[in-house]
């Protein structure tokens, strides 16, 4: 009877480890930091990862956030004001220490100012490149031997606003776009060294932005008549009394997970959250390619436009 029982459980790991349960099951668990993980979409994709199995970093500024994250399974709270060098410094050294490796830095931490560009002062600007652009710089290279050392991913979080500039966001335009350069830049670089680098386009989403840029926007004092664009400034008075709801993160946490995933990310992907906003990116692409196919010396036709087109969805 012992023996019997014995041979059943022999069969029964057999079986397991010919089908790869067991294999997949000792894989060792991957570790990725996401910055600015206590709060909308960051948060989002902390919790998202933690619960696929990964090994969480969450970068937050407040003791109160680091403390509730760390209590979450898989995920550790990490002091990480992308700001402060010796913030990033000590994060490097405490994922050294702890020994796992690290396979991806997830970029997410971002703020969003608005104002007309004519009128918008340059302390701002200084906020929020140093946020939104030199944040993601200081991160990959601190990170960068760890992350060529995993062969892993950076993800940049980048926004709709990476691709086409609205009025009121062109602060935050700039920022977003110098993130697509600095995404395409990297990409070439470290995939020579074996490092997926992709962007990543959420439309918008629920988030706390909203409610910061607004308290900030309040506390300085507008006066829409003064403005050299009075019609547009007073619209931009407006925006903080917007009652638009969006869906939860979820589609950005998913595109995050896909680019973890893949084993060749694509440089760049959309996360809509409706299907018009799909359309409207595409379409303002498309737009700028008509812009510069004629008008210059070597202009194209559109049947050569059409040919480029389908190399590239063929090349996809
Ligand atoms: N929500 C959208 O609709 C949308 C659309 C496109 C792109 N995005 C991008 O998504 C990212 C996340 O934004 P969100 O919408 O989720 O806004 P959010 O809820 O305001 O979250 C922003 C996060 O960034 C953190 N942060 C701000 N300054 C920081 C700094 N100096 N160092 C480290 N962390 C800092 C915040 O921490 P504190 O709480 O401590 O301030 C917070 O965790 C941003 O890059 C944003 O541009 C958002």
């Amino acid at each position: 009877m012992r023996n019997i029982s014995l041979c059943t459980l022999t069969a029964l790991l057999l079986t397991l480890f010919s089908s790869g349960a067991i294999a997949a099951e000792s894989e060792p668990q991957k570790a990725v930091l996401v910055t600015g993980a206590n709060s909308g979409i960051g948060r989002n994709i902390a919790y998202r990862l933690a619960a696929e199995g990964y090994f969480v970093y969450a970068g937050a500024r407040s003791k109160d956030d680091i403390k509730e994250l760390s209590s979450i399974r898989n995920m550790q709270g990490v002091r990480l004001d992308v700001t402060v060098q010796s913030d990033i410094d000590s994060a490097v050294e405490r994922v050294k220490a702890d020994g796992r490796g690290l396979y991806a830095v997830v970029n997410n931490a971002g703020v969003v100012v608005v104002g007309l560009l004519a009128e918008t002062d340059e302390s701002e600007l200084d906020f929020l490149f140093d946020v939104n652009v030199y944040g993601p710089y200081r991160m990959v290279k601190a990170f960068a031997p760890l992350l060529i050392e995993s062969k892993g991913r950076v993800v940049n979080i980048s926004s709709m606003a990476g691709i086409m500039s609205p009025p009121a966001y062109g602060v935050y335009s700039m920022s977003k776009h110098a993130i697509e350069a600095f995404t395409d830049t990297l990409a070439y670089e470290l995939g020579t060294v074996g490092v997926g680098v992709s962007a990543i386009e959420p439309g918008p989403f629920n988030s706390n932005a909203a409610a910061s840029v607004c308290e900030r926007r309040l506390k300085q004092d507008h006066d829409a008549s003064q403005s050299l664009m009075p019609a547009l400034a007073a619209e931009l008075d407006e925006i903080c009394n917007a009652t638009a709801k969006y869906p939860e993160p979820d589609a950005v946490a998913d595109v995050v997970l896909q680019v973890l995933r893949s084993d060749k990310p694509k440089a760049r992907y959309l996360a809509p959250s409706d299907p018009q906003q799909a359309e409207f990116i595409a379409r303002n692409i498309v737009q700028q390619l008509a812009e510069l196919r004629s008008g210059h010396y070597y202009s194209f036709s559109r049947e050569e436009l059409i040919d480029m087109l389908d190399d590239a969805l063929t090349a996809e």
